[in-house]
């Protein structure tokens, strides 16, 4: 009876499980508990900080990032569901260009006002460039429907659609030439 007593309450240790995952084309072997979320691993293990932390619960989009070129809430993501995959981050975006250089989505944003707060801006581009990747052309509908699930809680969103129409034209002239 009383070893009963002493065990209630008592934590067991939770396993690890060693897992393989790609970020923004970097292999690593990270060991998750089975109730880890990605975003956590993104920024607690990786230390991959652009991808922000908003409200935890799947409805403001700062966490989104890419796992094989899909727009995902890493907050809601089990890192286990990433095992094998390719994942982008803020912090990958812009690996294609020269050094130094920013994505044409984070120029446009910077051109158009559409970074303000820097908080919400991570989330955005990534689902724009998600987007574009799928839709190179995309209407101004399309956009908005892209990021319906980002919210910018200051500001309003014109120039944030904007950014995203500015930047899917240079990607196509670039693609043209
Ligand atoms: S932090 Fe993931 S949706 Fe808000
Ligand atoms: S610009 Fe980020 S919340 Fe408005």
């Amino acid at each position: 009876m009383s070893a009963t007593l002493q065990t209630i309450g008592r934590r067991q240790p939770v396993e690890r499980t060693l897992m393989t995952v790609s970020v923004n084309g970097t292999s690593h072997r990270v060991a998750v508990r089975p109730y880890d979320v990605l975003l956590d691993v993104l920024r607690e293990t990786l230390n991959l900080t652009g991808t922000r932390r908003g409200c935890d619960m799947g409805t403001c989009g700062c966490c989104t990032v890419l796992i094989e070129g899909r727009p995902v809430l890493s907050c809601l993501t089990l890192a286990l569901e990433a095992e094998g995959a390719a994942v982008t981050t803020i912090e990958g975006v812009a690996a294609t260009r020269e050094a130094g250089a920013l994505h044409p989505l984070q120029e446009a944003f910077v051109q158009t006002g559409g970074s303000q707060c820097g908080f919400c801006t991570p989330g955005f581009i990534m689902s724009a460039v998600g987007l574009l990747e799928r839709n190179p052309d995309p209407t101004e509908d399309e956009v908005k429907e892209a990021i319906s699930g980002n919210i910018c809680r200051c500001t309003g969103y014109i120039a944030i659609v904007e950014a995203i129409l500015q930047a899917a034209r240079l990607l196509r002239e670039e693609t043209a030439r």
